[in-house]
């Protein structure tokens, strides 16, 4: 680790340099400044140029230092000396400057970026705010509006944008740092008292009180629950109202503050779970380091569905090259236009971000009727109805087509790898990518390793996932694979408490306060309620290949409620039929409100079924429908189907609407103590015998016994020879 300089013409050129991100480490922090203050001291030095090492200016501050209780040098006054140098400083920003790396950046005097690179100050993501003032310098730079939006969802800012909001003062296709030298030179001698961001005023919109006021109310509603973002909003407010220096101890309070906060430390732990998912292990020993994946230079999709289209947007957007297939012309008709439409509003949006560019840089996609086009991809995504026959059919066509290294991908929802494997000469290269709606939105990708998947096939899998922006989280082979799994025992825990009397909008307030994005009765409205109905007709749990006699609400031995297929029955699939759970404006509606016919459909129902009704408290709720998914949690640890419960939570973070800062369902329960969960399951359960879900898992009994052990170490308490993986 190092910051190293040379001097190139009068100009010293110092690299940050602490591999892979160059971290900001204490370590770098010291080396900078000492690298800076000799800069400065030498008269052969009349500009400096900040770099990063390998193409990387700096992710920031060194997350895995936060832990640490001995502090650092702060990174305030490295950038507060940049800043105040006599010197011009110029920014040589090449693939990220984040957080503390922009922060860095904008106490040098000139930023220059290459087209490829990110900024942002995304402290928000990990629960915090900026703490070197990137909150006070970038409103004197942009203005308030364009930080808020910037500081409150930490996204990543293109270098185009950058320039077009005033971030950077030029990009360059190429040699950032000679670019950079050049700048520096240019500008010896200039006054720098403008480009000292400390000392300009902030810019402000006319009424910026009520603007705040406003901005507070909107984030508190988007961000519902989240502390970090309303702090962000309070830095800005400081920025506005005090001057620079106390706007700094302001915006340390706040930082110090949520630096003791459960919240940051659960999205951190989120942020290392992330990366920890992608490296996967096989009980055989392959994993990630070992494993070799292959080049995808052209993929196919088959089904433009409400999916397929969707994946093949994710694949353009990521410039691979895709043949999308259909079943018949109508159907391309309807698919190609879905896909267009969809690619359209994708280069609006980075048409709007100034990527004039951007169109061409979209992947091509050729819409056809004729299996034949797919002989020469490298790999299919099957997007088809959710039926195993067809999807038999389908693979086997496959086989006989694709090239032998073709890898074979379904995005079934929850059909068994396996069977579709089975039908086709190469089972080793098929395997599940399971996307999440929308695929070219949404960052999850269930990958989903079936008995026979090979490493290699894996990895590819993997890799994938990585290309097209998205987490891929390896889960084994079971019905519904890891997230749906759970999903349904919470979601018929919902329904189960409203047979027990408690209403959808009541169950979806408790959950959507607790910070769910959405409650399962409007999750169910939005998907569909349809879907379930043909999945459970399917399997004859309702519908004609149900035996004559079976009890209302009964399956086997298990509580089981008709209530959803009853709605189905009467036409009422959700929003797609303006009617479901709740009611909508129209057919397609999209405005949920309570629906009185639904109370006296209830009333009746309970009545006929002779259901108690009792009060169920928010507490009821919220411990019944989130146990009971924490409770599958165990058991898909214990069956071995995810690796550790780090994956449950990358799913559910990045798949379900889970809060973030909460850390996800298993590392809740870990903060909410592993025997309260367990004590709460076993008296849900004593009082609904007729529901074994409730039942506590022996891999969460097992915990118990050990002593409530730390999330990380749960992994060592599962035996390997259960690992489907
Ligand atoms: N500190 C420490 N380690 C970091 C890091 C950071 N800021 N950012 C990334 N890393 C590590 C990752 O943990 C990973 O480690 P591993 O190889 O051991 O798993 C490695 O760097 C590579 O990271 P990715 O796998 O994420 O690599 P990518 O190339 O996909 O992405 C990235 C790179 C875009 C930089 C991404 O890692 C990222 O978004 N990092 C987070 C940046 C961030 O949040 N910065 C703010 C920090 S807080 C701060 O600066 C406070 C300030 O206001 C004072
Ligand atoms: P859909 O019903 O919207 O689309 C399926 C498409 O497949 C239709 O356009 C149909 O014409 C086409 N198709 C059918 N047979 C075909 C054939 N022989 N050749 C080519 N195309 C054919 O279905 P949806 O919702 O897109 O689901 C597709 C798959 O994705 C299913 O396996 C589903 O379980 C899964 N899935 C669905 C999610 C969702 O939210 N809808 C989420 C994740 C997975």
């Amino acid at each position: 680790m190092a910051a190293f300089s040379y001097i190139c013409d009068s100009v010293a050129v110092i690299t940050m340099s602490n591999p892979p991100v160059n971290a900001l480490s204490s370590a770098l922090i010291r080396a900078v400044q000492k690298a800076v203050e000799e800069a400065i001291g030498d008269f052969a030095v009349e500009a400096i140029v900040i770099r990063g090492d390998k193409g990387k200016f700096s992710a920031g501050a060194d997350i895995r230092e936060f832990n640490r209780l001995e502090r650092g040098p702060p990174l305030v006054s490295l950038i507060d000396l940049i800043e105040d140098s006599k010197k011009p400083v110029v920014a040589a920003i090449e693939g990220v400057a984040l957080g503390g790396g922009l922060e860095l950046a904008l106490g040098c005097h000139y930023r220059i970026a290459h087209a490829q690179a990110y900024v942002g100050l995304p402290e928000v993501l990990l629960g915090l705010v900026p703490a070197a003032g990137g909150a006070l310098r970038l409103p004197r730079l942009i203005g308030i509006s364009a930080t808020l939006s910037m500081i409150t969802t930490g996204k990543y800012v293109q270098a185009r944008e950058a320039l077009k909001l005033g971030i950077v003062d030029k990009v360059v296709g190429e040699n950032t740092v000679d670019e950079a030298i050049q700048l520096a030179k240019k500008v010896i001698g200039q006054p720098l008292g403008s480009r000292q961001l400390s000392t300009l005023p902030v810019q402000c919109p006319p009424n910026v009180e009520a603007f705040l006021d406003e901005a507070m109310v909107k984030v508190k509603k988007q961000f519902r629950g989240a502390q970090s973002p309303l702090a962000c909003v309070e830095v800005l407010r400081a920025a506005v109202q005090l001057p620079y220096l106390e706007g700094k101890k302001k915006e340390r309070e706040l930082f110090q503050f949520l630096y003791t906060t459960d919240q940051t430390r659960a999205q951190q732990y989120a942020f290392f779970a992330e990366r920890e998912v992608a490296k996967w292990t096989l009980p055989s020993g392959a994993s990630w380091k070992t494993a070799s994946p292959q080049p995808i230079r052209t993929a196919a999709v088959i089904g433009l569905g409400t999916m397929g289209r969707s994946i093949v947007t994710s694949l353009a957007k990521a410039k691979i090259p895709v043949i999308a297939l259909e079943q018949d012309k109508k159907q391309l008709d309807i698919g190609s236009k879905a896909v267009m439409s969809l690619l359209d509003r994708e280069i609006l949006k980075m048409e709007q971000l100034g990527h004039t560019e951007f169109t061409n840089s979209l992947g091509p996609v050729q819409f056809t009727l004729d299996y034949g086009k797919l002989r020469d991809v490298d790999i299919v995504i099957e997007a088809v109805f959710e039926n195993m026959a067809l999807k038999k059919e389908i693979f086997r066509h496959l086989s006989g087509i694709c090239k032998p290294e073709a890898f074979l991908c379904t995005n079934t929802s929850g059909l068994d790898i396996d069977e579709m494997a089975s039908v086709t000469n190469r089972p080793q290269m098929v395997i599940g990518t399971h996307f999440f709606s929308p695929a070219h939105i949404m960052k999850l990708l269930e990958v989903v390793h079936g008995h026979y998947t090979s490493s290699t096939t894996i990895s590819t899998a993997m890799r994938l996932a990585k290309m097209l922006g998205k987490v891929g989280v390896l889960v084994g082979n079971c019905p519904s694979f890891v997230g749906n799994r759970l999903m349904r025992l919470y979601v018929e825990q919902a329904v189960f408490l409203v047979e027990e009397g408690s209403k959808p909008e009541e169950i979806d307030r408790a959950l959507e306060d607790f910070g769910l994005a959405m409650g399962p009765f409007r999750m169910m409205d939005l998907a569909g309620l349809d879907i379930g109905w043909k999945a459970r007709t399917e399997i004859g749990l309702t519908g004609p290949k149900l035996p004559i006699g079976t009890p209302a609400r009964q399956r086997g031995s298990k509580r089981y409620s008709p209530l959803p297929d009853i709605l189905c029955e009467k036409g009422r699939f959700g929003q797609k039929s303006g009617q479901g759970w709740y009611k909508y404006e129209k057919s397609g509606g999209r405005n949920a409100m309570p629906d009185p016919w639904l109370y006296n459909f209830l009333s009746e129902y309970q009545r006929i079924h002779n259901l108690k009704t009792h009060y169920v408290t928010q507490e009821e709720i919220i411990e019944r429908c989130l146990y009971v998914l924490i409770n599958e949690g165990f058991k898909v640890l214990e069956d071995g189907i995810a690796s550790g419960p780090e994956d449950i939570d990358v799913i559910y973070n990045n798949g379900y609407g889970w809060p973030k800062y909460t850390g996800g369902p298993m590392y809740y329960a870990s903060i909410v103590g592993l025997p309260v969960v367990l004590t709460k399951l076993e008296k849900y359960y004593g009082a609904n015998p007729d529901i074994p879900d409730l039942k506590p898992s022996s891999f969460l009994k097992k915990l118990v016994s050990k002593g409530n052990p730390p999330l990380k170490e749960w992994r060592s308490h599962l035996g390997f020879q259960s690992s489907m993986l």
